[in-house]
């Protein structure tokens, strides 16, 4: 039997874990798959939606997409989940019928580690997601459905958390505001959803909103102590995580969309983890 045809798009694609992630995940569960990585073209303006039909024409069943492709894979899906929408952007595809069918699983890829790896619950917590970008966006359904005491955004520009606050409709205790807003307050779960890390940048964040017995949550990974990291651990943060937990667990959610069933990530995870020092 031809192995079903898989592939992550982005670019650069090279230091992409994607495919070992995935390798893994088939040998671990027997299924019989191909999962590559694909450069999608930067150089044309409908270079990377070629690419996509290419792959789907040629038989393939799945991809995942990464930076700078999220949001024009999500333009153009021809299905797209609840999650995705909010989000407004995607980062798996699966090809059913000759359609294109897009998820979001970063957020409940966040919402899984953080739960089922981390043993940590946002039920009844007060929890501070900083950034409204992309990335916040993808976490922010998935929290809500946790059901946190109270759920804060905070960023920089705050009319952007506020327009995103306010396109959601929910029970949950939803709040906007900005970095100044934050004294006094403190909060059992902090997430770095910003993109401060990936240029070495500290946001502008009070240590005093963090709590001994909390959790601070790089989203980014790979980085080790980052600046926000190091300052949750100088605030005297016990438990401090980055992405990795977060990055096998999306991959995860996407095996089982394509697949039906679910590996287990925790060889994925001791294989990537890299110290937090
Ligand atoms: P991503 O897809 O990674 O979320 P993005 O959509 O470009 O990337 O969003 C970047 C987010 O990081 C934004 O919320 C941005 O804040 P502003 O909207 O106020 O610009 C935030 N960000 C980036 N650098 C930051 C920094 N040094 N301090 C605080 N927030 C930062």
């Amino acid at each position: 039997m031809m192995p079903d045809q898989y592939a992550v798009i982005g670019n650069p694609i090279g230091h992409s874990k994607s495919p070992l992630i995935h390798s893994m995940f088939a040998k671990s569960t027997d299924q019989n798959i191909k999962y590559s990585a694909i450069e999608g073209p930067i150089d044309r303006v409908d270079g990377f939606e070629l690419k996509v039909r290419e792959f789907l024409n040629a038989g393939g069943k799945g991809m995942n997409v990464t930076a700078p492709f999220k949001l024009r894979a999500y333009a153009l899906a021809d299905q797209l989940s609840e999650r995705a929408k909010l989000a407004g952007a995607i980062n798996a595809m699966k090809f059913a019928n000759g359609e294109i069918l897009g998820e979001n699983f970063d957020g409940i890829g966040l919402l899984k580690d953080v739960q089922s790896n981390l043993k940590f619950s946002l039920t009844n917590k007060r929890v501070l997601l900083m950034g409204a970008g992309g990335a916040a966006r993808g976490a922010l359904l998935p929290f809500i459905e946790a059901n946190p005491a109270e759920l804060i955004v905070v960023n920089r520009d705050v009319a952007k958390a506020t327009k995103l606050v306010n396109e959601i409709s929910s029970n949950v205790k939803l709040i906007a505001c900005g970095y100044k807003d934050l004294t006094d307050q403190k909060f059992d779960i902090v997430f770095n959803a910003t993109s401060a890390s990936l240029t070495g940048e500290l946001p502008p964040l009070n240590p005093e909103v963090f709590t001994h017995s909390g959790l601070a949550y790089e989203l980014a990974y790979g980085k080790g102590l980052t600046p926000f990291l190091r300052l949750a651990q100088n605030a005297g943060v016990k438990r401090l995580a980055d992405g990795v937990g977060m990055l096998a667990e999306q991959a995860a959610e996407a095996f089982q969309w394509w697949r039906g069933l679910r590996p287990s990530t925790s060889s994925v995870i001791q294989l990537l983890t890299v110290p937090l020092k």
